[in-house]
Protein backbone atom coordinates (compact mmCIF):
# COMPACT_ATOMS: atom_id res chain seq x y z
CA UNK A 1 0.00 0.00 0.00
CA UNK A 2 2.56 2.56 1.14
CA UNK A 3 3.92 2.51 -2.50
CA UNK A 4 1.50 4.28 -3.97
CA UNK A 5 2.49 7.07 -2.05
CA UNK A 6 4.57 9.39 -3.92
CA UNK A 7 8.02 10.32 -3.09
CA UNK A 8 8.19 13.74 -4.83
CA UNK A 9 5.85 16.45 -4.40
CA UNK A 10 4.53 18.33 -8.18
CA UNK A 11 5.14 21.32 -9.03
CA UNK A 12 3.31 22.78 -12.00
CA UNK A 13 4.92 26.50 -11.96
CA UNK A 14 7.46 25.29 -14.82
CA UNK A 15 4.33 23.64 -16.73
CA UNK A 16 2.36 26.74 -17.09
CA UNK A 17 1.76 28.21 -20.45
CA UNK A 18 2.49 32.40 -18.98
CA UNK A 19 5.20 33.10 -15.72
CA UNK A 20 3.43 33.52 -13.34
CA UNK A 21 3.10 36.91 -11.85
CA UNK A 22 4.99 37.30 -8.30
CA UNK A 23 3.54 38.40 -5.16
CA UNK A 24 4.53 42.28 -4.35
CA UNK A 25 3.66 45.13 -2.14
CA UNK A 26 0.90 47.78 -2.93
CA UNK A 27 2.84 50.40 -4.63
CA UNK A 28 2.30 53.15 -1.27
CA UNK A 29 3.59 50.37 0.91
CA UNK A 30 6.03 51.47 3.54
CA UNK A 31 7.28 47.86 4.72
CA UNK A 32 8.41 44.82 2.90
CA UNK A 33 5.63 41.85 3.49
CA UNK A 34 8.14 39.54 1.63
CA UNK A 35 10.58 40.25 4.73
CA UNK A 36 7.68 39.63 6.80
CA UNK A 37 7.16 36.13 5.59
CA UNK A 38 10.70 35.72 6.07
CA UNK A 39 10.21 36.28 9.61
CA UNK A 40 7.11 34.52 9.65
CA UNK A 41 6.79 31.07 7.58
CA UNK A 42 9.63 28.54 8.25
CA UNK A 43 12.41 29.02 6.01
CA UNK A 44 11.61 25.78 3.99
CA UNK A 45 8.08 26.34 3.48
CA UNK A 46 9.09 29.84 1.91
CA UNK A 47 11.70 28.33 0.00
CA UNK A 48 9.93 25.75 -1.63
CA UNK A 49 6.90 28.53 -2.21
CA UNK A 50 9.27 29.93 -4.66
CA UNK A 51 10.90 27.11 -6.39
CA UNK A 52 10.33 26.71 -10.00
CA UNK A 53 11.88 22.82 -9.72
CA UNK A 54 9.45 20.80 -11.07
CA UNK A 55 9.67 17.97 -8.23
CA UNK A 56 10.27 18.63 -4.49
CA UNK A 57 11.51 15.58 -2.27
CA UNK A 58 9.20 14.73 0.59
CA UNK A 59 11.29 14.25 3.55
CA UNK A 60 11.42 10.47 5.02
CA UNK A 61 9.84 11.99 7.93
CA UNK A 62 7.32 13.10 6.71
CA UNK A 63 6.88 10.17 4.67
CA UNK A 64 6.65 8.26 7.83
CA UNK A 65 3.84 10.60 8.82
CA UNK A 66 1.55 10.81 6.01
CA UNK A 67 1.35 7.13 6.23
CA UNK A 68 0.53 7.38 10.23
CA UNK A 69 -1.78 10.01 9.28
CA UNK A 70 -3.82 7.46 6.69
CA UNK A 71 -2.11 8.02 3.27
CA UNK A 72 -2.69 6.67 0.85
CA UNK A 73 -6.40 7.19 1.19
CA UNK A 74 -8.63 4.95 -0.87
CA UNK A 75 -9.75 5.23 -4.55
CA UNK A 76 -12.68 4.22 -5.19
CA UNK A 77 -15.32 3.34 -7.65
CA UNK A 78 -19.13 4.92 -7.46
CA UNK A 79 -20.97 2.07 -8.82
CA UNK A 80 -24.07 2.12 -6.38
CA UNK A 81 -23.68 6.23 -7.46
CA UNK A 82 -23.37 5.66 -11.07
CA UNK A 83 -26.37 2.98 -11.17
CA UNK A 84 -28.82 5.63 -9.02
CA UNK A 85 -27.77 8.33 -11.77
CA UNK A 86 -28.44 6.06 -14.50
CA UNK A 87 -25.21 6.90 -16.05
CA UNK A 88 -23.10 4.81 -18.70
CA UNK A 89 -20.15 7.21 -17.06
CA UNK A 90 -17.58 5.38 -14.54
CA UNK A 91 -17.03 7.14 -11.32
CA UNK A 92 -14.35 7.07 -8.91
CA UNK A 93 -13.40 9.17 -6.22
CA UNK A 94 -10.51 10.16 -4.01
CA UNK A 95 -11.05 9.82 0.06
CA UNK A 96 -9.46 12.50 1.26
CA UNK A 97 -11.81 12.12 4.52
CA UNK A 98 -9.99 8.59 5.66
CA UNK A 99 -7.46 10.41 7.02
CA UNK A 100 -6.98 10.99 10.73
CA UNK A 101 -7.99 14.62 10.59
CA UNK A 102 -10.99 14.04 8.21
CA UNK A 103 -9.55 16.07 5.24
CA UNK A 104 -7.01 16.63 2.97
CA UNK A 105 -5.79 19.46 4.85
CA UNK A 106 -3.20 16.90 7.16
CA UNK A 107 -1.04 16.94 3.87
CA UNK A 108 0.28 20.52 4.01
CA UNK A 109 0.15 20.79 7.80
CA UNK A 110 2.58 17.98 8.15
CA UNK A 111 4.97 19.23 6.23
CA UNK A 112 4.72 22.70 7.36
CA UNK A 113 4.87 21.73 10.66
CA UNK A 114 7.96 19.16 10.28
CA UNK A 115 9.72 22.26 9.00
CA UNK A 116 8.74 24.23 11.73
CA UNK A 117 10.22 22.28 14.29
CA UNK A 118 13.10 21.59 12.29
CA UNK A 119 13.81 25.23 12.84
CA UNK A 120 13.14 25.07 16.56
CA UNK A 121 10.28 26.20 16.73
CA UNK A 122 8.09 25.28 20.18
CA UNK A 123 4.76 26.45 18.87
CA UNK A 124 2.65 27.28 15.67
CA UNK A 125 0.09 29.33 14.92
CA UNK A 126 -2.73 29.43 12.74
CA UNK A 127 -6.55 30.44 11.42
CA UNK A 128 -9.18 28.32 10.96
CA UNK A 129 -12.64 28.51 8.98
CA UNK A 130 -14.58 25.74 8.94
CA UNK A 131 -12.45 23.75 11.03
CA UNK A 132 -10.58 21.56 9.34
CA UNK A 133 -7.55 22.91 8.80
CA UNK A 134 -7.24 23.97 12.40
CA UNK A 135 -8.01 20.35 13.31
CA UNK A 136 -5.32 18.86 10.69
CA UNK A 137 -2.73 21.73 12.23
CA UNK A 138 -3.58 20.64 15.73
CA UNK A 139 -3.02 17.07 15.00
CA UNK A 140 0.27 17.71 13.02
CA UNK A 141 1.89 20.11 15.82
CA UNK A 142 0.99 16.96 18.42
CA UNK A 143 2.80 14.76 15.58
CA UNK A 144 5.50 16.94 15.64
CA UNK A 145 5.76 17.10 19.57
CA UNK A 146 5.26 20.85 19.23
CA UNK A 147 2.28 22.96 20.76
CA UNK A 148 -0.57 24.85 18.24
CA UNK A 149 -2.81 27.49 18.44
CA UNK A 150 -5.92 27.84 16.19
CA UNK A 151 -7.85 31.44 15.99
CA UNK A 152 -11.54 29.80 15.26
CA UNK A 153 -14.03 31.78 13.21
CA UNK A 154 -16.68 33.09 16.27
CA UNK A 155 -19.53 31.50 14.10
CA UNK A 156 -17.90 28.47 13.57
CA UNK A 157 -16.27 28.22 16.91
CA UNK A 158 -20.17 28.45 17.92
CA UNK A 159 -21.91 26.42 15.24
CA UNK A 160 -19.04 23.79 15.88
CA UNK A 161 -18.32 22.77 19.39
CA UNK A 162 -17.29 19.39 18.14
CA UNK A 163 -14.57 20.51 15.73
CA UNK A 164 -12.97 22.84 18.80
CA UNK A 165 -13.50 19.76 20.90
CA UNK A 166 -11.26 17.62 18.63
CA UNK A 167 -8.89 20.18 18.37
CA UNK A 168 -8.35 20.18 21.74
CA UNK A 169 -8.14 16.54 22.13
CA UNK A 170 -5.24 16.59 19.68
CA UNK A 171 -3.85 19.55 22.02
CA UNK A 172 -4.40 22.64 20.93
CA UNK A 173 -5.39 26.37 22.12
CA UNK A 174 -8.50 27.12 20.45
CA UNK A 175 -9.68 30.92 20.70
CA UNK A 176 -12.66 32.34 18.67
CA UNK A 177 -11.51 35.44 16.35
CA UNK A 178 -12.00 38.09 16.92
CA UNK A 179 -10.63 37.76 20.40
CA UNK A 180 -8.86 39.29 23.32
CA UNK A 181 -5.87 37.79 22.85
CA UNK A 182 -4.46 40.36 19.70
CA UNK A 183 -4.74 44.32 19.35
CA UNK A 184 -6.88 43.21 16.03
CA UNK A 185 -9.15 41.40 17.60
CA UNK A 186 -9.42 43.45 20.58
CA UNK A 187 -10.09 46.79 17.43
CA UNK A 188 -12.55 44.63 16.34
CA UNK A 189 -14.61 44.00 18.92
CA UNK A 190 -14.50 47.74 20.35
CA UNK A 191 -16.22 47.99 16.80
CA UNK A 192 -18.30 45.15 17.38
CA UNK A 193 -18.98 43.55 20.36
CA UNK A 194 -20.92 40.58 18.38
CA UNK A 195 -18.41 40.48 15.63
CA UNK A 196 -18.93 37.11 13.82
CA UNK A 197 -15.35 36.99 12.47
CA UNK A 198 -13.96 35.89 9.13
CA UNK A 199 -10.95 34.01 8.07
CA UNK A 200 -9.51 37.58 7.12
CA UNK A 201 -9.91 38.53 11.09
CA UNK A 202 -8.79 35.49 11.85
CA UNK A 203 -5.59 35.04 9.78
CA UNK A 204 -4.96 38.70 10.84
CA UNK A 205 -5.10 37.80 14.49
CA UNK A 206 -2.93 34.40 13.86
CA UNK A 207 -0.20 36.88 12.25
CA UNK A 208 -0.16 39.26 14.93
CA UNK A 209 0.07 36.39 17.73
CA UNK A 210 3.17 35.08 15.40
CA UNK A 211 5.11 37.96 15.34
CA UNK A 212 4.92 39.65 18.67
CA UNK A 213 5.88 36.35 19.98
CA UNK A 214 8.46 34.38 17.72
CA UNK A 215 6.29 31.93 16.75
CA UNK A 216 5.71 30.10 13.40
CA UNK A 217 2.24 30.62 11.08
CA UNK A 218 1.07 27.89 8.77
CA UNK A 219 -0.49 28.50 6.02
CA UNK A 220 -4.15 26.66 4.61
CA UNK A 221 -4.57 27.50 1.57
CA UNK A 222 -4.19 29.41 -2.16
CA UNK A 223 -0.21 29.86 -1.69
CA UNK A 224 1.63 27.59 -3.98
CA UNK A 225 3.47 26.21 -1.29
CA UNK A 226 0.06 24.39 -0.09
CA UNK A 227 -0.48 23.75 -3.44
CA UNK A 228 2.74 21.76 -3.88
CA UNK A 229 1.91 19.62 -0.93
CA UNK A 230 -1.23 19.12 -2.09
CA UNK A 231 -0.26 17.35 -5.01
CA UNK A 232 0.47 14.56 -3.14
CA UNK A 233 -3.73 13.42 -3.74
CA UNK A 234 -2.91 13.61 -7.74
CA UNK A 235 0.09 11.52 -7.53
CA UNK A 236 -1.21 9.08 -5.36
CA UNK A 237 -3.79 9.03 -7.73
CA UNK A 238 -2.37 8.36 -10.80
CA UNK A 239 -0.18 5.09 -9.27
CA UNK A 240 -3.70 3.72 -8.31
CA UNK A 241 -5.47 4.34 -11.78
CA UNK A 242 -1.98 2.79 -13.34
CA UNK A 243 -2.18 -0.08 -10.98
CA UNK A 244 -6.11 -0.99 -12.14
CA UNK A 245 -5.16 -0.20 -15.77
CA UNK A 246 -8.12 3.00 -15.79
CA UNK A 247 -7.08 6.42 -16.98
CA UNK A 248 -9.62 9.58 -15.99
CA UNK A 249 -10.75 11.50 -18.61
CA UNK A 250 -12.53 14.61 -16.01
CA UNK A 251 -11.19 15.51 -12.90
CA UNK A 252 -13.60 17.30 -10.25
CA UNK A 253 -12.39 19.04 -7.10
CA UNK A 254 -14.52 21.73 -4.86
CA UNK A 255 -12.53 24.94 -4.65
CA UNK A 256 -11.72 27.58 -1.56
CA UNK A 257 -8.32 28.90 -1.97
CA UNK A 258 -7.84 26.02 -4.86
CA UNK A 259 -5.56 23.54 -2.22
CA UNK A 260 -7.34 20.09 -2.78
CA UNK A 261 -8.64 20.67 -6.25
CA UNK A 262 -4.84 21.85 -7.83
CA UNK A 263 -3.72 19.25 -5.49
CA UNK A 264 -5.51 16.04 -6.65
CA UNK A 265 -6.02 17.82 -10.87
CA UNK A 266 -2.26 19.48 -11.19
CA UNK A 267 -0.39 16.00 -11.19
CA UNK A 268 -3.09 15.40 -14.57
CA UNK A 269 -2.91 18.47 -16.12
CA UNK A 270 1.19 18.03 -15.92
CA UNK A 271 1.07 14.79 -17.23
CA UNK A 272 -1.20 15.07 -19.65
CA UNK A 273 -3.74 12.95 -18.31
CA UNK A 274 -7.65 13.39 -18.64
CA UNK A 275 -9.11 15.91 -21.24
CA UNK A 276 -11.44 18.64 -18.69
CA UNK A 277 -10.70 19.62 -15.52
CA UNK A 278 -13.60 21.19 -13.39
CA UNK A 279 -13.07 23.32 -10.47
CA UNK A 280 -16.33 23.84 -8.64
CA UNK A 281 -17.40 26.92 -6.30
CA UNK A 282 -20.32 28.10 -4.45
CA UNK A 283 -23.02 30.15 -5.86
CA UNK A 284 -23.05 31.51 -2.68
CA UNK A 285 -19.99 33.43 -3.52
CA UNK A 286 -19.99 34.01 -7.00
CA UNK A 287 -15.57 33.67 -7.17
CA UNK A 288 -15.58 32.33 -10.49
CA UNK A 289 -18.40 34.26 -12.34
CA UNK A 290 -18.16 37.75 -10.80
CA UNK A 291 -14.37 37.60 -9.81
CA UNK A 292 -11.83 40.02 -11.14
CA UNK A 293 -8.44 39.00 -11.87
CA UNK A 294 -6.08 41.47 -10.11
CA UNK A 295 -3.41 42.01 -7.28
CA UNK A 296 -5.11 41.69 -3.97
CA UNK A 297 -4.14 40.30 -0.43
CA UNK A 298 -4.67 37.36 0.29
CA UNK A 299 -5.54 38.85 4.00
CA UNK A 300 -8.07 41.27 4.99
CA UNK A 301 -5.51 43.22 7.26
CA UNK A 302 -3.31 43.20 4.31
CA UNK A 303 -0.39 41.85 6.15
CA UNK A 304 1.10 39.49 3.43
CA UNK A 305 2.03 40.34 -0.04
CA UNK A 306 -0.64 40.65 -2.54
CA UNK A 307 -1.04 37.96 -5.06
CA UNK A 308 -2.11 38.07 -8.40
CA UNK A 309 -5.39 36.37 -8.77
CA UNK A 310 -9.06 36.02 -9.12
CA UNK A 311 -10.73 37.76 -6.47
CA UNK A 312 -14.15 39.34 -4.99
CA UNK A 313 -11.91 41.82 -2.92
CA UNK A 314 -10.38 41.48 0.58
CA UNK A 315 -13.09 43.38 2.27
CA UNK A 316 -15.82 40.52 0.49
CA UNK A 317 -18.24 39.93 3.58
CA UNK A 318 -19.32 36.18 2.62
CA UNK A 319 -22.89 35.05 3.33
CA UNK A 320 -23.23 32.55 6.21
CA UNK A 321 -23.05 29.60 3.94
CA UNK A 322 -22.00 26.50 6.04
CA UNK A 323 -19.52 25.22 3.60
CA UNK A 324 -17.33 27.34 5.30
CA UNK A 325 -14.01 26.32 3.64
CA UNK A 326 -15.68 27.94 0.25
CA UNK A 327 -16.22 31.03 2.00
CA UNK A 328 -12.83 32.77 0.77
CA UNK A 329 -12.39 36.18 -1.33
CA UNK A 330 -9.75 34.98 -3.62
CA UNK A 331 -8.23 31.68 -5.56
CA UNK A 332 -4.45 30.76 -5.84
CA UNK A 333 -2.52 32.59 -8.26
CA UNK A 334 -1.70 29.53 -10.64
CA UNK A 335 -5.30 28.24 -10.64
CA UNK A 336 -6.41 31.33 -11.14
CA UNK A 337 -3.91 31.80 -14.47
CA UNK A 338 -5.20 28.10 -15.49
CA UNK A 339 -9.38 29.19 -15.50
CA UNK A 340 -8.57 31.93 -17.06
CA UNK A 341 -6.59 30.40 -20.00
CA UNK A 342 -9.16 28.15 -19.72
CA UNK A 343 -7.11 25.22 -19.43
CA UNK A 344 -9.49 24.43 -16.15
CA UNK A 345 -13.60 25.20 -16.39
CA UNK A 346 -15.64 25.97 -13.17
CA UNK A 347 -18.84 24.96 -12.18
CA UNK A 348 -21.14 27.19 -9.19
CA UNK A 349 -23.51 25.30 -7.01
CA UNK A 350 -26.16 26.17 -4.12
CA UNK A 351 -26.63 24.67 -0.54
CA UNK A 352 -29.51 23.27 -2.30
CA UNK A 353 -28.04 21.63 -4.79
CA UNK A 354 -25.27 20.33 -2.94
CA UNK A 355 -27.42 19.09 -0.22
CA UNK A 356 -29.42 16.87 -2.49
CA UNK A 357 -25.99 15.57 -4.09
CA UNK A 358 -24.79 14.73 -0.65
CA UNK A 359 -27.80 12.95 0.25
CA UNK A 360 -27.58 10.60 -2.90
CA UNK A 361 -24.10 9.76 -2.50
CA UNK A 362 -24.93 8.95 1.39
CA UNK A 363 -27.75 6.93 0.51
CA UNK A 364 -25.45 4.90 -2.05
CA UNK A 365 -22.21 4.78 -1.03
CA UNK A 366 -22.30 5.02 2.92
CA UNK A 367 -20.30 8.64 3.23
CA UNK A 368 -21.38 11.43 4.58
CA UNK A 369 -19.71 14.33 3.04
CA UNK A 370 -18.26 17.24 4.01
CA UNK A 371 -20.79 19.59 2.27
CA UNK A 372 -17.68 21.40 0.87
CA UNK A 373 -16.80 18.35 -1.25
CA UNK A 374 -20.39 17.80 -1.94
CA UNK A 375 -19.51 20.91 -4.05
CA UNK A 376 -17.57 18.37 -6.25
CA UNK A 377 -19.83 15.09 -6.22
CA UNK A 378 -22.76 17.81 -7.76
CA UNK A 379 -20.47 18.60 -10.51
CA UNK A 380 -20.09 14.65 -11.18
CA UNK A 381 -23.94 13.93 -11.51
CA UNK A 382 -24.09 16.88 -14.15
CA UNK A 383 -21.09 15.54 -16.48
CA UNK A 384 -22.65 11.78 -15.34
CA UNK A 385 -26.01 12.90 -16.84
CA UNK A 386 -24.54 14.76 -19.64
CA UNK A 387 -22.89 11.68 -20.36
CA UNK A 388 -26.42 9.99 -20.71
CA UNK A 389 -28.20 12.20 -22.98
CA UNK A 390 -24.78 12.41 -25.50
CA UNK A 391 -24.39 8.85 -25.11
CA UNK A 392 -20.88 8.94 -24.06
CA UNK A 393 -18.71 6.67 -21.42
CA UNK A 394 -16.49 9.09 -19.83
CA UNK A 395 -14.33 8.26 -16.86
CA UNK A 396 -15.04 11.33 -13.87
CA UNK A 397 -12.88 11.51 -10.99
CA UNK A 398 -14.19 13.99 -7.95
CA UNK A 399 -11.91 14.60 -4.94
CA UNK A 400 -13.77 13.93 -1.91
CA UNK A 401 -11.75 16.48 0.30
CA UNK A 402 -13.26 15.30 3.69
CA UNK A 403 -16.08 13.53 5.61
CA UNK A 404 -19.08 15.52 6.89
CA UNK A 405 -19.19 13.88 10.23
CA UNK A 406 -18.54 17.06 12.06
CA UNK A 407 -21.52 18.88 10.06
CA UNK A 408 -24.20 16.75 10.68
CA UNK A 409 -25.84 20.27 12.07
CA UNK A 410 -26.11 21.24 8.85
CA UNK A 411 -27.50 18.34 7.28
CA UNK A 412 -30.30 18.49 10.08
CA UNK A 413 -30.74 22.13 9.09
CA UNK A 414 -31.08 21.62 5.44
CA UNK A 415 -33.47 18.30 6.34
CA UNK A 416 -35.92 20.71 8.24
CA UNK A 417 -36.30 23.23 5.34
C1 LIG B 1 -13.36 19.52 3.43
C2 LIG B 1 -12.85 20.74 2.72
N1 LIG B 1 -12.91 20.79 1.39
C3 LIG B 1 -12.50 21.86 0.70
C4 LIG B 1 -12.01 22.99 1.34
C5 LIG B 1 -11.60 24.16 0.52
O1 LIG B 1 -10.24 24.50 0.59
P1 LIG B 1 -9.24 24.33 -0.60
O2 LIG B 1 -9.85 25.02 -1.79
O3 LIG B 1 -7.98 24.96 -0.16
O4 LIG B 1 -9.08 22.87 -0.85
C6 LIG B 1 -11.92 23.00 2.73
C7 LIG B 1 -11.39 24.17 3.45
O5 LIG B 1 -11.51 24.35 4.63
C8 LIG B 1 -12.35 21.85 3.44
O6 LIG B 1 -12.28 21.80 4.77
Amino acid sequence: MIEFIPRYWYNIVPDLLRPLPPPRDPEDSNFSRIELLNSIIPKEVLRQQFTAERYVKIPDNVMELYSLAGRPTPLMRAKNFEEALDTPAKIYFKYEGATHSGSHKINTAIPQAYFAKEEGVERVVTETGAGQWGTAVALAASLMKIRSTVFMVRVSYEQKPGRRTMMNLYGAEVYPSPSEITEYGRKELRKNPSNPGSLGIAMSEAIEHVINNGYRYLVGSVMEVVLLHQSVIGLEAINQFDYIGETPDVLIGCVGGGSNFAGFSYPFIGSKRGSRYIAVGSSEIKKFSKGVYEYDFPDSAGLLPMLKMITLGKDYVPPPIYSGGLRYHGLAPTLSLLVRDKTVEWMEFSETEIYEAAKLFARTQGIVPAPESAHAIMAAIKVAQEAREKKERPVIAFNLSGHGLLDLSYYQKMEAK
